[in-house]
């Protein structure tokens, strides 16, 4: 069963192959009772963009960007690192940073990190 890691809250999941990686966020997010994601998603219409994450490794692991999440990215100016989480689907071993980790920076005391890429 491949594993998926989230940061930056060290959270490592193992998955059924196929799972996207939306699914295992919101099931890695009940964990720490954090919020993930801001703001609505779209339900995978590649519309809103609030469900990007950072691919740290294991790019080849996951399902190949489709040509509609491609043209979201490009719109964002998110470059080859970034994916849809509503998207990707996990088939290997990955590890995906949460670009706005909410109240993880607000309890750290970081700074809040950008909504977007
Ligand atoms: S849920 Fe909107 S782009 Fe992924």
């Amino acid at each position: 069963m491949p594993h998926i890691t989230f940061l930056p809250y060290e959270i490592r999941l193992d998955v059924p192959r196929g799972t996207s990686v939306l699914a295992a966020a919101d099931e890695a997010a009940e964990m720490v009772d954090d919020d993930f994601f801001i703001g609505e998603l779209c339900e995978g219409r590649h519309e809103c963009g609030n469900c990007v994450v950072e691919v740290v490794e294991g790019a080849d692991a996951l399902s190949p960007v489709t040509d509609s999440e491609r043209r979201l990215l490009d719109r964002l100016g998110a470059g080859a690192a970034f994916r849809t989480a509503c998207t990707a689907r996990i088939h290997g071993d990955a590890t995906v940073r949460i670009p706005h980790p909410v109240k993880h920076a607000e309890a750290s005391g970081e700074a809040r990190m950008q909504a977007h890429p």
